[in-house]
């Protein structure tokens, strides 16, 4: 049965962008399809400047709100990566398999370090070898499908080749996964600045819709986006940025597709109306079972306990084929 594993990291609240680019897709097609592996990957929270206590509150809240979002602890597999040491132990030796010019190489690395260092940041030596972390992740559970969005592509395509390279020096061990990404929707961007991607840790939070935000809060982050000069409502993610964006975020949610639904519209404003009415139904389930799961903290861990053990499971005899493989002395 094909395997899937995918994750999301701590950092922030969750927003639009991770719903719409991998939530979504992970609870409608990924657990019904597949042997599936979903995970709140909380040591990548580690790699840039963070607070302990938020860390783990957001840690609980992205566990929260995957099982809010209809993830089904009998269909698939949730848990918190810190809870499994077989991604640490495989990620050292990935690390050893991955060479650094293809670390630095990384889109994300080189956004992320050059705004840490110009705020006069350090870069944690963590933030370069993340990818690699990634990709044990990805390994340890020999996964054929990773689902995710459009900026995780590289850091798959890393764990490709690390996966291939590993199975070619060692003995075939990994299985080589590949990447899925949503058809519409898998780069949502921000509101206020449709150059960028719609991320959890910007600054300012307007061009942001988490999915926790109340419902009149989307309605006004939604109405006050940023669209383009030009009065006609086309699908042209080049020329019209802004209002490509609101036609994919609409298409998402209404499972349309951009280009048809431009035709349906005369005005930015009507588009900018139904947009705003078409995330705030599609996030209201959600808010309801995120209400009432905070109010049931028990469960969220049980399924967190179990999840762990399940995975742990899996992990161990591919981690442990990993280290026999690469030349280590088994533990008597
Ligand atoms: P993260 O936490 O940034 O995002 C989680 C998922 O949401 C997708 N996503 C988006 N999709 C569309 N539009 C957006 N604006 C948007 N923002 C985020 C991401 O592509 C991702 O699928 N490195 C990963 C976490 C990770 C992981 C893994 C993923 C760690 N180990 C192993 C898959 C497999 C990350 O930072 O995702």
């Amino acid at each position: 049965m094909t395997r899937i594993f995918s994750g999301i990291k701590p950092t922030g609240h969750l927003t639009l962008g991770n719903y719409l680019g991998a939530v979504r897709r992970w609870v409608e097609v990924d657990q019904h399809a597949a042997e599936a592996l979903f995970c709140v990957v909380d040591l990548h929270a580690l790699t840039v400047e963070h607070d302990p206590a938020r860390v783990r509150r957001l840690s609980r809240q992205a566990a929260t709100l995957l099982l809010a979002a209809g993830l089904d602890p009998a269909l698939c597999t949730v848990f918190v990566q810190s809870h499994v040491d077989e991604h640490a132990r495989l990620s050292y030796l990935l690390e050893c398999t991955a060479a650094d010019g293809e670390l630095r190489r990384m889109i994300q690395y080189k956004e992320k370090s050059a705004r840490a260092r110009a705020s006069g940041e350090s870069v944690r030596f963590s933030l370069l070898s993340y990818p690699v972390l990634m990709a044990a992740d990805i390994l340890a559970y020999r996964t054929d499908e990773v689902p995710v969005g459009d900026d995780q592509t590289q850091h798959v395509e890393l764990t490709r080749d690390l996966a291939v390279r590993f199975n070619q020096r060692y003995g075939q061990t990994f299985t080589v996964p590949r990447a899925t990404r949503p058809t519409v929707a898998a780069r949502v961007m921000d509101l206020q600045d449709p150059a960028s991607k719609m991320g959890k840790s910007h600054e300012s939070g307007a061009g942001i819709v988490y999915l926790l935000d109340d419902p009149d809060v989307v309605r006004k982050k939604i109405m006050r986006s940023v669209t383009d000069s030009g009065r006609e409502v086309v699908y042209d993610r080049e020329t019209r940025p802004g209002v490509a964006n609101l036609l994919e975020i609409l298409a998402a949610c209404e499972n349309g597709n951009p280009s048809e639904l431009a035709d349906g519209y005369a005005s930015y404003g009507a588009l900018k109306k139904d947009t705003a009415e078409a995330v705030v139904e599609t996030l209201r389930p959600l808010r309801e079972r995120h209400a009432a799961l905070v109010a049931d903290p028990g469960q969220v861990d049980a399924v967190l306990t179990a999840g762990a053990d399940r995975a742990r499971r899996l992990a161990r005899p591919v981690v442990d084929a990993a280290y026999r493989a690469m030349g280590l002395l088994p533990a008597g």
